[in-house]
């Protein structure tokens, strides 16, 4: 599956972060049965490689890893079972990691000038960062126009009630948020109530 096929498959990312590595087999399956297949574990907790090699198991699930920040993580990340990386933004060193590892690149941008640099480097597949301080949906179209070639997934401060006027964008295939995995819910264990989060997710259209 390419990055955007991926994207086009998703509508919401999960950005997930794990505190109890007993977590993530339970919570990927909470969120495949609600519909959300594609899944960010984020290296921003110690447990976020081992979680990736076990939600990778989980039939369904098309794991990816999140909060890319350092070049040696690209391998480390593929070699658990991660199929896609995502990154808060974009450097020389991340870009060679990334070549040299083979795993696809959804990396962070926030101005026009990343977005040119970000394409000339190969990527058109963006992550506008953080979404919502970087101009949200007013910036996403205004960016169109001069820059039509690139599929964005914004993510940073989006919420159920504005995905769908995100989803609209039409240079927008998805688009990440934390809001799937309450930290409550997570720390109580309740699955099912993550089960309803995805499914209302997974349910989102684009007004
Ligand atoms: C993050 O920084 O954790 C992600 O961008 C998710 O942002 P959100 O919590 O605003 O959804």
């Amino acid at each position: 599956m390419s990055l955007l096929e991926i994207m086009k498959s998703a509508k919401v990312i999960p950005v997930i972060a794990i505190d109890d590595p007993d977590h993530a087999v339970p919570l990927a399956q909470a969120l495949v049965a609600g519909g959300i297949r594609v899944l960010e574990v984020t290296l921003r907790t110690a447990h976020g490689l081992g979680a990736i090699k076990a939600m990778a198991q989980v039939p369904g699930a098309i794991v990816g890893v999140g909060t890319l920040t350092q070049p040696e993580e690209f391998a480390a990340a593929r070699d658990a079972g991660a199929v896609f990386g995502v990154s808060p933004g974009l450097t020389p060193a991340l870009i060679e990691a990334q070549k040299k590892s083979g795993l696809a690149l959804l990396p962070g941008t926030m101005t026009p000038s990343e977005i040119m640099l970000a394409r000339e480097a190969g990527y058109k597949q963006l992550k506008l960062f953080p979404a919502v301080p970087a101009g949200g949906i007013g910036m996403l179209n205004a960016i169109a126009g001069p820059l039509p070639d690139v599929t964005f997934c914004p993510t940073g401060g989006i919420s159920i009630e504005t995905a769908p006027k995100f989803l609209a964008c039409k240079n927008v295939a998805c688009v990440g948020g934390s809001w799937l995995t309450p930290k409550e819910a997570m720390r109580t264990g309740n699955w099912e109530h993550i089960t309803e989060l995805a499914r209302a997710a997974a349910a989102l259209t684009a007004e």
